[in-house]
């Protein structure tokens, strides 16, 4: 019929103008409008640093003499009441006032009347929410930072009651070489120094403080950004004003050095859930760690490794969602920048739950040895072993002690045994210079004993690693 439907009614009704920012205006906005426009569900988690973030403004107006001590005492005072509130759960938050800034200062003009006013002198919501922001930021990485530590603290102790354990190391998931499942597990140690890393470097460039910018522009009122700034743990205010309210650098780097932590914790639970199957049996997991079925009463199986594993698609997510939201954006602070919070929010939620359950898994494990060191010695995995003596007491090049190896793995196959186990005779047969001498370089302990190189598998070797290691990260 073509008939253009008339808006509902609740987009229609006249709401009061905002009672903080609607000076200018004769109506409220439309419900619709205070729905998209309101971030108040979600940005409540920043109301601790709100309220630190106003305690240093205030702090810092009267020690500049913008605001007086009888107001900014009023104004201390009312934040902590609001605090414990807030804390006790007995804070109405509501959506007409947008976001936690706007809560906590409607909230603070009803508890000491129009000093509250006041406290936005030098200041808007686009620095006070960059700042807060920066916080809760800070506060997320040296939490991700402490569960790294401590993953690293479980994977250590695996390491050393595992030092010797001997289990196949794959390549192409093909049996290569054997390995040690302490030299295994380091090398995640490794992996989570590095994201502990990104984590402290992101911190490092993070920790300049909004507070000051005001709008965009600065502000006429002589304010002391390094007080702020000080109060607040940061090393210096930020240099740029524009800068400052419209930088969101640090939740990308977060969320980037969260992502590529998820990556390395999948790689973690994939094992686990490839180690605990019946094809491996390399490790049990506990009751603690596994769940059963509702049809199959047999099974157990790895479903926290495995949500560890799932958790990359919202890590991944996440990144792309505000890399997505910065893209194109014009200087200085746009709406668009209150979708920043979701996404670091749900990433630093996942990648701390993720962390602490790897770290349950991994002191969980119970690897079984025997299953690991028989694994071990299939698909001739010290064939390499056999070269290097080739190369070693017979002197031939490495590329013949090469095609040597190969045809004796040929015959080996052929036999159906392994290599430590095929007759001196027919190693002869291919090279008649090889000595029974040879049979102590081909069983699996041999190989990993002698792989003592610097970084290499050796049971000697990964004990002085896992020293250093505790010594680099735990210390
Ligand atoms: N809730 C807003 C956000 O998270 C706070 C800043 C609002 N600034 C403004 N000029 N409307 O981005």
């Amino acid at each position: 019929m073509g008939r253009v439907k008339p808006p509902p009614a609740e987009v229609q009704a006249g709401a009061p103008a905002n009672a903080l920012w609607g000076g200018r205006f004769a109506a409220g906005p439309a419900a619709i409008m205070r729905r998209i426009n309101a971030s108040i569900d979600f940005d409540k988690r920043l109301y601790a640093e709100d309220i630190a973030g106003s305690q240093a403004h205030c702090a810092m107006l009267v020690a500049r003499r913008i605001l007086s001590p009888e107001d900014g005492a009023a104004i201390s005072r009312g934040l902590e009441q609001i605090r414990g509130e807030i804390e006790r759960g007995d804070f109405a938050f509501r959506e007409e006032n947008e976001d936690i800034h706007l809560n906590i200062e409607a909230r603070l003009a009803e508890l000491i009347g129009p000093a509250a006013g006041r406290l936005h002198t030098a200041r808007s919501r686009n620095d006070q929410v960059a700042t807060d922001f920066r916080l809760w930021v800070r506060a997320a990485l040296d939490r991700c930072d402490a569960a790294a530590a401590e993953l690293q603290a479980g994977l250590l102790d695996q390491a050393d009651a595992h030092a010797d354990a001997v289990m196949p190391g794959f390549t192409h998931l093909q049996i290569a070489q054997p390995v040690t499942l302490g030299h295994h597990l380091l090398a995640y140690v490794e992996m989570l120094g590095r994201d502990r890393g990104r984590f402290a470097d992101c911190r490092r460039r993070l920790n300049e403080c909004p507070l000051g910018a005001a709008a965009l522009a600065g502000t006429v009122f002589p304010i002391d950004r390094d007080m702020t700034a000080a109060a607040l743990g940061f090393d210096r205010p930020a240099a740029n004003s524009l800068d400052a309210v419209s930088d969101r650098d640090f939740a990308v780097e977060f969320l980037a050095a969260a992502a590529l932590a998820g990556t390395h914790l999948s790689r973690l639970a994939e094992e686990i859930v490839l180690w605990t199957s019946d094809g491996f049996g390399f490790v049990a997991l506990s009751d603690a760690f596994t769940t059963g079925s509702s049809i199959m009463p047999q099974k157990r199986n790895p479903d926290a490794a495995e949500l560890v594993r799932a958790k990359t698609g919202r890590l991944n997510g996440s990144l792309v969602a505000l890399l997505t939201v910065m893209k194109g954006l014009p200087l200085a602070y746009q709406k668009d920048m209150q979708e920043d919070k979701v996404p670091v929010f749900e990433a630093a939620d996942a990648l701390e739950l993720c962390f602490a359950a790897a770290a349950g898994l991994v002191r969980d494990m119970r690897p079984d040895r025997e299953r690991m060191r028989a694994a071990a010695a299939r698909g001739y995995s010290t064939a390499t072993d056999l070269a290097d003596w080739l190369v070693r007491e017979l002197g031939l090049p490495f590329r013949r002690a090469h095609h040597v190896t190969g045809a004796i793995v040929r015959r080996a196959e052929a036999r159906g045994c392994t290599l430590a186990d095929l007759p001196l005779a027919e190693m002869q047969a291919v090279e008649p210079a090889i000595t029974e001498a040879v049979r102590g370089a081909l069983t699996v302990e041999r190989s990993v004993e002698s792989r003592a190189s610097y970084g290499g598998t050796a049971p000697s070797r990964v004990r002085a690693a896992i020293s250093a290691a505790r010594e680099r990260y735990l210390r």
